[in-house]
């Protein structure tokens, strides 16, 4: 076991890993931050994205001991310092952007990395960015519909399909 120290949703962390833990591991077992979800282990789902120095990665690909010294930010990390629901939170829940809520972490980091780099995406922008995250309710018409209201534009035409 090797100790590990990085920086997760703005806190020091450390914790004593093999060489094989994955990040999605680490963060779930070792600091039980379980909003980070496992849906398939083998980076197809999409579920267990977060930030790592600023950009989404799916954390059951990356080993825990080569992010010495990351910032990671989870899902825990996304709502405002006062507690409410970050942007991105809150267009999910306005435009019923989940069903189950498995996929929903990994959906909201891996929007939430869209408008940092694009503020206003097209709907195929969108669907594009978030082709490597799977829900397996398929309710990905009102997840578009969510990421468009959290860059601000207008829903109404996604809304009448
Ligand atoms: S658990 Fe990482 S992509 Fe599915
Ligand atoms: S809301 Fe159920 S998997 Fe996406």
């Amino acid at each position: 076991m090797t100790t590990v120290t990085m920086t997760v949703n703005g806190r020091p962390v450390s914790g004593e890993v093999e060489g094989r833990t994955l990040l999605a591991e680490f963060l779930r077992e070792g600091l039980r931050l379980t909003g980070t979800h496992i849906g398939c282990d083998t980076s197809q789902c999409g579920a267990c994205v977060v930030h790592v120095n600023g950009r989404a990665i799916k954390s059951c690909t990356a080993l825990a001991l080569d992010l010495e010294g990351a910032e990671v930010v989870t899902i825990e990390g996304m709502a405002n310092p006062d507690g409410s629901l970050s942007r991105v939170q809150q267009a999910f829940q306005d435009h019923h952007g989940l069903q189950c809520g498995y996929c929903t972490p990994g959906m909201v980091m891996s929007a939430a990395a869209l408008l940092q780099d694009n503020p206003k995406p097209s709907v195929e922008q969108i669907r594009e960015h978030l082709e490597g995250n799977i829900c397996r309710c398929t309710g990905y018409h009102n997840i578009v519909k969510a990421v468009l209201a959290a860059s601000g534009q207008d829903v109404s035409a996604l809304a009448a399909e």
